[in-house]
Formats: structure tokens, sequence, C-alpha cells
């Protein structure tokens, strides 16, 4: 069975959707409540078994390098304020057995050229990526359901979810044959077709498990005419070679990469937050009802009252 060891975290986009929160700093870094985006993605590696962690940066992106290194300032000031659980809290960030390694994106040249970058470090083993602005939950965690699926079948494996039509756009999107309940064995990929021509209701959510023999392809394509190597067309090059699977992952995607999905998050993740969860489902449900006299007497985040607006996870 092969293992899944290291996992590139591409940090390196323009990030203009989140402007200008993004100008100087980048979207990854952006808190959902209390925890920046790159930091959920890191832990949801590391409960896959992923020890070496390889970001690909760019301008602007240093911030990034500082949350994961060691803060001595910070545990400093914590200590003498005899704040233990919070110096605890900041070490835990990076776990000691974890490698964080970086390397420099010179120019926003599209995912697949930023994937690239990281050829070397990947060093001819399969491994993961993950796109940190596509916050995903599950139990067990998404990336680890798919090194699973990966170890059993020896091959390549996307995560997906079925899309709105609508949404085709925004997604690189599958056609294939289910194997089984989760399992589609692909058979193409198209990058952010219009609606009319989606070859199903499949699209990628943010995270991959590659074989290496991805680079040979990334190498190979020829950059598209605004310079950019995407990564959809890459893998859809590989099919010619190599089975590629699809998996229908369990668990939940806010796209955190919009204005929209990123506030989902933040009021899902609020209504489940220790410190939070009651006083803001007050208010949150107070703040509905001023404005639809409909909404019910039961919280919203699905306590003993009822079933709640928002689903458990
Ligand atoms: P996006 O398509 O979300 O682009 O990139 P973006 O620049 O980050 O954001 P917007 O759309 O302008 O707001 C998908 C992922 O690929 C990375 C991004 O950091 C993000 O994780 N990426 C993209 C790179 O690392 N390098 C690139 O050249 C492009």
């Amino acid at each position: 069975m092969l293992g899944v060891h290291k996992a590139v975290f591409p940090v390196a986009g323009i990030d203009t959707r989140f402007l200008p929160a993004t100008k100087a700093s980048p979207k990854e870094m952006l808190p959902v409540i209390d925890k920046p985006l790159i930091q959920y993605a890191v832990e949801e590696a590391i409960a896959a078994g992923i020890t070496e962690l390889i970001f690909v940066t760019g301008r602007g992106k240093r911030v990034i390098e500082d949350h994961f290194d060691k803060s001595y300032e910070v545990e400093h000031v914590l200590r003498a304020r005899g704040n233990q659980k919070l110096v605890e809290l900041v070490q835990s960030i990076k776990p000691p057995e974890v490698e964080c390694v970086y390397v420099r994106q010179a120019e926003p040249l599209g995912l697949g050229h930023a994937v690239l970058c990281a050829e070397k470090l990947i060093d001819g083993e399969p491994f993961a990526i993950i796109l940190a602005d596509d916050l995903l939950t599950g139990q067990p965690p998404v990336l680890a359901q798919m090194v699973h699926i990966f170890s059993h079948y020896d091959s390549s494996v996307l995560a997906v979810e079925e899309f709105a039509s609508h949404e085709a756009s925004s997604h690189g999107v599958i056609d294939g044959r289910h194997w089984d309940e989760r399992v589609i064995n692909v058979s193409s990929i198209v990058e952010k077709p219009t609606p009319e021509a989606a070859p199903s209701s499949f699209g990628v959510a943010g995270r991959y498990v590659l074989m290496p023999s991805i680079f040979e392809h990334l190498r190979a394509l020829v950059p598209a005419g605004n310079g950019e190597i995407q990564l959809t067309p890459a893998i859809h090059s590989m099919l010619k070679d190599e089975q590629v699977l699809a998996y229908e992952f369990v668990g939940k995607r806010y796209d955190c990469g919009t204005k929209l999905g990123y506030l989902q998050a933040t009021v899902d993740f609020a209504l489940r937050h220790a410190e939070v969860q009651d006083a803001f489902d007050a208010w949150l449900h107070d703040r509905l009802r001023s404005s639809h006299p409909s909404v019910g007497e039961s919280g919203l985040s699905g306590g003993q009252a009822g079933p709640g607006i928002f689903p458990p996870h």
C-alpha cells in the first residue's frame, strides 16, 4: 500500500476576490472565528498522516511562514503573564513531528505552475494538494478519507461534490462512471465549463491526491493565452496513461474564496464554537426574528429545542 507523506499548499495566488482585505495579507490568513484558513488546511493534512508541508508562496505571503514558525516573543510574553494555556495553543500550531518547507512561485502563473514549483521537493512520491480557501469539514477529515481511497485503489483521487448547474463555471467538472456509491472512474475533466457544456454535476473541491506522473503532464502543457498553466488540463492529459478516480467525500465544503462561502463558514463555525456558540446563537436568532417573524423559538444551531436551521457536523 502506498502512503502519502507530503502535501502541497499553493498559496501564491493574487487573491482579487477579497480585495482590499488581501492587498497586503494573503487570503489564506483570513480567520474563520479565531483560526486562519491555512491552519484548518494544515490540521486536515496532519490528520491524514502528512508529515511534510510544502507551501508554494509568492509576494506578500511571508506572514504564512511566520504563522507556522516559532514565535519567541509571543511565547515569552504569554509565559511572563502566566498564561500557559495560550503558550500551548501557540506551540500546537506546528507539531514537532511535522516539517514545513517553502518554495517560491516568482509570478502567479496559475495553479498548475504553482504545483510544478514543488516538483523537486515531491521527489517522485505520491502527494496531496490542498487549496486552503476550500474549507472542508468531515469526520474523518476529508483528506484522510481520500488517502484511504488512494491506498485502496493505488490511483490518483480528486475530491468532488455535486453542484447546482449554475455553479459549473466555478469548478473543474468531471465526467465518468460510478464504481460504487462514492467512487467514480474519471473519463474526462474540464476547467470551468459553461452550464450547458458541463459533462456532469460533479465538481472538484480543492483536494487532490496525485501520482507524481502529474509533473510530466504539467511540463508538457502549452501555457494558456494569459501565460497560465492550470492543473485541470494536466489531470485530463494524465487520463490517457492511467486511471484517475473522483471521490464524493463525506462532509461539507465552504468556498471561502468567495464572500458568501466565507460568511457561511463563519456562521456555521460560530454556531459550533464552544466559546461563542450560545451567545451567537441567541443573537442570531433575535436578529433573524426581527427581520423574519416566522422564525420559531428554537435555537439555530440544532440544540435540544429542535432540529435548528444549521445541520450538525
Ligand atoms: P484562485 O483561482 O482562487 O486564484 O487560485 P486566487 O488568485 O488565489 O484568488 P482570486 O480568484 O483572484 O480571488 C486557486 C488556488 O491556487 C493558488 C491560490 O493561492 C489558490 O490556493 N494559486 C493560484 C497559486 O498558488 N498560484 C497561482 O499562480 C494561481
